[in-house]
């Protein structure tokens, strides 16, 4: 393991004003969003829609730092023949790859999941790299309702995905390292503090366990959020303010970044929140964006699969990335968002 190099990675993958395009839906996922538009989900409108993405130029060379695809994404070619891979390197952005294979339920923890997708780990890693990736996604998923999270599920989803983090650095990867908390339940927002923090805790001593290095990582953890079906919605400051001191308390320093989930915030949200944590600096590590709805629902819209469109689509992509690069770097106002086309 070169860690000189994966801390280079991992630092450009974080750098101020730039953030990570998160496009790896497994394509169970990317089939709901187009049935939401009224698209086919082929193969061909799968490749046309992330295409159209990559080649946003002004998002992609501007304030995307890095991509994560997903399996089918990362072996595919361009119209013209060149690796979807290819497109963003000549951008300048950074590729990765979605690793885990999804969730199945928990034995003995009724409505808790466990990640899987371990088994040939290192095998799918050296041909990830071959093709380009510098960096993985691993995804585990914290449920938040009545008796749970148990520690079964935090312990088991924290192992794995040390698991998977040792693995990666073992094969010159970066992890991303992504302990989800839901924000689908009623629960306040001090709830999801209080369980986040358990989280954390145990993933962080999980990856110190297997002896993973902290300076060769990414985290994507989710804010400390209201539940969606809360009745009290907990304004931007507080959301920006304890998730800042939650961070602060479980995230060592040696961590080079910390990258966001947006977990179904609105668009303008998910940048109102990271803009307004950068009001609370300095802060001891990167920290950014790795949206997926909250980049794409818009050019998702914009395009709906019709190639006519495409400029369009690339507009609304280019925009949403524009705002959050600027909340990266807490200059984001939300006057801006009037102004777009
Ligand atoms: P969302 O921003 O839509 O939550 O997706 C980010 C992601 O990669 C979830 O694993």
């Amino acid at each position: 393991m070169n860690l000189t190099e994966l801390n280079r990675i991992a630092t450009a993958m974080v750098v101020s004003g730039k953030g990570i395009l998160a496009a790896d839906e497994s394509s169970g996922t990317i089939k709901k969003r187009f049935d939401a538009i009224g698209v086919d989900s082929t193969e061909g409108n799968r490749r046309d829609y992330r295409e159209m993405l990559f080649r946003s130029t002004e998002a992609m060379s501007q304030y995307i730092s890095g991509v994560i695809l997903y399996d089918e994404t990362i072996w595919q070619d361009a119209k013209d023949g060149t690796p979807l891979v290819k497109l963003i390197e000549q951008s300048g952005a950074i590729p990765g790859i979605k690793v885990d294979e999804g969730t199945q339920a928990l034995p003995m923890c009724p409505g808790e999941l466990v990640t899987v997708g371990l088994d040939r780990l290192a095998e799918r890693l050296k041909k990830y790299y071959e093709r380009g990736a510098r960096f993985a996604k691993w995804r585990a998923v914290i449920d938040i309702g009545s008796g749970i999270p148990s520690m079964t599920a935090i312990s088991v989803n924290a192992h794995a995905l040390a698991r998977y983090a040792a693995l990666c650095q073992a094969a010159q990867i970066v992890p991303i390292v992504e302990p989800e908390v839901l924000m689908d339940g009623d629960h306040d927002i001090d709830r999801c503090y209080e369980v986040t923090t358990r989280v954390l805790n145990e993933t962080f001593q999980e990856l110190r366990v297997q002896r993973v290095a902290l300076e060769g990582m990414v985290l994507k953890p989710n804010m400390a959020i209201s539940g969606k079906k809360c009745a009290k919605q907990a304004p931007i400051e507080e959301v920006a303010e304890k998730t800042i001191r939650l961070l602060r308390a479980c995230v060592p320093a040696a961590v080079p970044g910390i990258a966001f989930l947006s977990g179904g915030q609105s668009d303008e949200e998910a940048t109102a929140h990271l803009n307004a944590m950068h009001k609370l600096g300095p802060l001891p590590w990167g920290l950014t964006f790795s949206y997926g709805r909250a980049l794409q629902a818009a050019p998702q819209k914009a395009w709906s699969g019709k190639a006519e469109n495409v400029a369009a689509g690339q507009r609304a992509f280019s925009h949403r990335a524009r705002m959050n690069g600027l909340a990266s770097k807490g200059e984001w106002q939300s006057s801006l968002e009037k102004k777009a086309a």
